[in-house]
């Protein structure tokens, strides 16, 4: 069974991607980690984020396995991420891998932006997950607080903005629900709540 789950920024896609994988014992893939890590290469070899040809060098040359997370997981990260997610070869690069994930035997859970609609439209499963900018902004917040680094709540708030500006209107596979996917606002839920209502759109045996 292939798992599809799309969303914005701390919507809370990531947590429950890992829940459901775990649930059903399928292996999960943070496709935002790949974005990621492309941007982190590409700056770590002192490149430019909007130099496609380096970019997409940086992206063919990720080892898919072992993410430092610790050092993708920032908030620079992530705005770089967006920024080398809109180019279109570096986005083509990237699907490959993320399909032959998804073809795994076993079946597969997959989190992103672009999941549903652009690298397994062919999913068993899709989820679409949101929340208020607010709230994703409280999450991160408190995330970031977590682990030691800086948590200002206006400028996460204004990152969120940016971030879901950028993602939702790039010209290739933008930030946008997949026709048959199912809506799950987790707004008011917290993380348990948000994983029995995505529970709920599992084929009965699940
Ligand atoms: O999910 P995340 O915050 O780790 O993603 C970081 C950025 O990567 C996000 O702002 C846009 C990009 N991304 C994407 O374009 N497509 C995906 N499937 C996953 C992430």
């Amino acid at each position: 069974m292939i798992i599809a789950i799309d969303g914005p920024a701390a919507s809370g896609k990531g947590t429950l991607a890992k829940k459901l994988a775990a649930h059903l014992g399928l292996p999960h893939l943070d496709t935002g980690l790949l974005y990621r890590a492309t941007a982190r290469a590409l700056l770590d070899a002192d490149g430019r984020l909007d130099d496609a040809r380096a970019a997409v060098a940086a992206a063919r040359g990720l080892a898919l396995t072992d993410f430092d997370e610790a050092r993708l997981r920032g908030r620079a990260m992530g705005e770089a991420a967006s920024v080398v997610a809109a180019i279109p070869a570096v986005r083509e690069t990237l699907a490959a891998a993320q399909r032959s994930f998804a073809l795994r035997p076993e079946g597969a859970v997959l989190d992103g932006r672009d999941i549903g609609t652009v690298i397994c439209p062919e999913a068993d499963v899709k989820i679409f997950v949101t929340a208020s900018p607010q709230t994703r902004a409280q999450r991160r917040a408190l995330e970031l607080a977590g682990r030691g680094e800086p948590a200002d709540y206006a400028a996460i708030l204004e990152d969120i903005r940016v971030r879901d500006e950028r993602d939702s209107s790039r010209a290739v596979a933008p930030l946008r629900a997949a026709p048959d996917a199912h809506a799950l606002d987790t707004t008011a839920l917290d993380v348990e709540a948000a994983f029995r209502a995505a529970l709920r759109f599992l084929p009965a045996a699940g």
